[in-house]
C-alpha cells in the first residue's frame, strides 16, 4: 500500500534538513508518495498566510507528515500542524550518541510531552497597557489520552520500566493537579508503575544524573522547555527529534527551529530531521528501516562526517550522503 507523506520544509534551515531526510527515505525500500506544502514566514510574506488551507489539508490526510521548521510564524504553523493530525502526544526521545562530545554522555531520555493544551491553549489576553493574562486549560480528558499512550510506550509490553510523572501541583493545584492525578490514576488502573518529581527539581536532578529518569511524562509547557534543556545535555538541538501522534496519523519534525544564525550556509546537522524520519518509518511499521536509518545516523555521529555544531566541518549534503551510503 502507498503511504501518502506530506513534506513541510517551512523556513531557514528547515529547507535544507528535509529534503535531506526526504533523501534517505528515498534511498530505502518503502512505497511512499510525496507530497510538498508551503508554511511558514516565507509563505506570509507572499500571500498574508503562514499556513495556507491547502498545507492544512494536506497533513489533515496524509498518512504522514514531515515538517522541517518555522520562524517567526512557528506558532501560527505548528500548532494548528498538530491539530490538523489530531495529535494529543509530541515523543521527544533525548539520547546522547557514541563519540558525541555530551555534557552527559549517559544520558537516555524520553519525553512524552501533553500536545494540546495547557499554558500554550492560545487563551491570552492584553486587558491593560500594563496587564496582560494567559488561561491555563487542563482537561482529564486529554491527560486520560496522554496516560494511556504513556502506558502503553513505556508499560510491562515495553523496554521501559515505567514513566515518571513531572508536574508542579504543589503551586499549580488545580490545573496540574488533575494532570497528575488522572496520569497516576490511568497508569494504576493500567498497572504502570509511576514516580513523580516538581518541574524545577527536575530541571536539577537531570543535569546531575540523568540515569535516574527514562520516560518523563509532562504538561505542554514542561515538556517543551525540559526536552530542550535535555538536549543540551547530549550535544545539540541537532540531534533532537520529535513525533506528533494522532489517533490516525503523524506528524514528525526535529525539535529545533530554523536557525536563522546558519540557515542559507549548507552546514546544519541533518540528524534530528532523519532521525524523526525513522520515527516516521516506525510509526507506518516499516520496523526494519525505521532500525537501518537508526543505525546509519549512528554511525555517521560516532565515525563522521560531522556538521560544525558536532566540531566537524562538513556540510548538510555530506553528512546526508553519508548516512545514505551507510544504509
Ligand atoms: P533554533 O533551534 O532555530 O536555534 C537555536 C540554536 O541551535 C542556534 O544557534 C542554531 O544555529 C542551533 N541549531 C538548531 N538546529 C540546528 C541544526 N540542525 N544544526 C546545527 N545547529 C542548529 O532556535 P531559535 O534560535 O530560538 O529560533 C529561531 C527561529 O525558529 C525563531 O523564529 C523561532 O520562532 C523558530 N522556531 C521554530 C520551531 C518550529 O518550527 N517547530 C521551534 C523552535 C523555534
Ligand atoms: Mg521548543
Amino acid at each position: 500500500m502507498t503511504h501518502e507523506i506530506a513534506v513541510i520544509p517551512g523556513d531557514g534551515i528547515g529547507q535544507e534538513v528535509t529534503p535531506a531526510a526526504v533523501e534517505v527515505l528515498e534511498a530505502l525500500d518503502v512505497d511512499f508518495s510525496f507530497t510538498e506544502a508551503e508554511a511558514g514566514d516565507a509563505v506570509k510574506a507572499e500571500t498574508g498566510e503562514a499556513l495556507p488551507e491547502e498545507t492544512y489539508e494536506l497533513a489533515a490526510t496524509a498518512d504522514a507528515t514531515l515538517f522541517g521548521a518555522a520562524g517567526e510564524t512557528a506558532a501560527d504553523v505548528i500548532l494548528p500542524l498538530r491539530e490538523a493530525v489530531g495529535s494529543f502526544v509530541n515523543i521527544r526521545p533525548a539520547k546522547a550518541y557514541p563519540g558525541i562530545d555530551a555534557v552527559r554522555p549517559e544520558t537516555d531520555l524520553v519525553f512524552l510531552r501533553e500536545n494540546t493544551e495547557g499554558v500554550y491553549s492560545g487563551h491570552e489576553d492584553r486587558l491593560t497597557e500594563d496587564v496582560a493574562t494567559l488561561t491555563r486549560v487542563t482537561t482529564q480528558s486529554a491527560s486520560e489520552q496522554l496516560a494511556e499512550f504513556a502506558c502503553e510506550y513505556a508499560g510491562p509490553e515495553s523496554e521501559h520500566d515505567g514513566f515518571t510523572i513531572a508536574h508542579k501541583a504543589n503551586v499549580m493545584r488545580e490545573t496540574d493537579g488533575l494532570f497528575r492525578d488522572t496520569v497516576a490514576e490511568v497508569a494504576a488502573d493500567n498497572g504502570v508503575d509511576t514516580d513523580e518529581v516538581l518541574i524545577d527539581a527536575f530541571a536539577t536532578k537531570v543535569c546531575l544524573d540523568p540515569t535516574q529518569f527514562d520516560v518523563i511524562v509532562c504538561p505542554n509547557l514542561a515538556g517543551d522547555v525540559l526536552s530542550d534543556l535535555a538536549a543540551g545535555l547530549v550535544g545539540g538541538l541537532g540531534l533532537l527529534p520529535s513525533a506528533n501522534i494522532g489517533p490516525d496519523r503523524g506528524l514528525f519534525e526535529p525539535v529545533h527551529g530554523t536557525a536563522p544564525d546558519i540557515a542559507g550556509e549548507g552546514v546544519a546537522n541533518p540528524a534530528a530531521t532523519i532521525i524523526s524520519a525513522a520515527m516516521l518509518l516506525e510509526y507506518l511499521d516499516y520496523d526494519e528501516e525505521a532500525a537501518a536509518v537508526h543505525a546509519a545516523v549512528e554511525e555517521t555521529l560516532a565515525d563522521g562526517p560531522r556538521t560544525p555544531d558536532l566540531g566537524g566541518n562538513a556540510s548538510t549534503a555530506d553528512v546526508t550522503a553519508a548516512v545514505i551510503e551507510r544504509l
